[in-house]
């Protein structure tokens, strides 16, 4: 099985979403063990914004035949991401959404005639479906009833993985971590047993696969 993870945080690996999405990345390997493991991290902070030429191509009936610039770096990025069994995406909130490292990330891979398709309908994805786990960290809260911001990281991100046709998606967060190094690890707790409860295996499932 091959995982993609997204590092969107300026701090890496260092950083409090990396931590978090360690957990989503050793469970995958342990229930998707038989297929072997491999992880492709990509720091998304790396990525510069998309050029003139790519938002001609976006607004253009057709796709020009040669690509140069950022839309070279956007087939290879739609390639890296369909490749993936799953993708991870490891993000601190910035602003009640996500970082702009991590848009301009979405702005690569969520292209006309690549990921997805202007239909009559609305826009219909063009990527196989796969599990998309998001793991982040906010310094507030942005759920329950200590919430006192808006979210549009998580929405926003379900929104565009749906458009490409990425439709199973699972978020998980650790949510106050300016709150104290006590609340801070009560809010890893949390999510950590959140991460084991999503992949703890159903009671008779591993029978139920067994070859007779
Ligand atoms: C530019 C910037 C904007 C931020 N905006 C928010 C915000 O809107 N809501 C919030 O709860 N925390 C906000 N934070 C705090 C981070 O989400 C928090 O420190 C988080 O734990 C960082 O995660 P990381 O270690 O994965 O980068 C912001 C931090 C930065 C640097």
């Amino acid at each position: 099985m091959s995982v993609l993870r997204l590092i969107c945080s300026p701090r890496g690996a260092a950083s409090e979403s990396y931590r978090l999405s360690q957990f989503v990345v050793r469970a995958l390997a342990r229930t998707d063990a038989e297929r072997g493991r491999e992880l492709v991290d990509f720091d998304v902070n790396q990525l510069s914004h998309v050029d003139a030429e790519y938002a001609w191509a976006l607004g253009s009936p057709a796709d020009p035949a040669q690509a140069t610039g950022t839309l070279c770096e956007s087939d290879g990025l739609i390639r890296a991401l369909a490749a993936a069994d799953y993708l991870v995406i490891a993000t601190p909130m910035h602003n009640y959404t996500v970082p702009s490292a991590l848009k301009a990330w979405v702005d690569h891979v969520l292209r006309v005639r690549h990921s997805f398709n202007v239909t009559r309908q609305g826009k219909v994805g063009l990527l196989a479906d796969r599990p998309v786990f998001l793991a982040a960290a906010s310094g507030g809260f942005f759920t329950g009833e200590r919430a006192r911001q808006p979210d549009f990281l998580t929405p926003y991100l379900k929104a565009a993985m749906a458009t490409m046709g990425l439709k199973s998606f699972h978020a998980f967060a650790v949510e106050g971590t300016a709150m104290g190094r006590e609340a801070l690890q009560a809010a890893r707790l949390r999510a950590q047993a959140q991460i084991a409860g999503f992949f703890a295996p159903v009671p008779g499932e591993q029978e139920a696969v067994l070859p007779a």
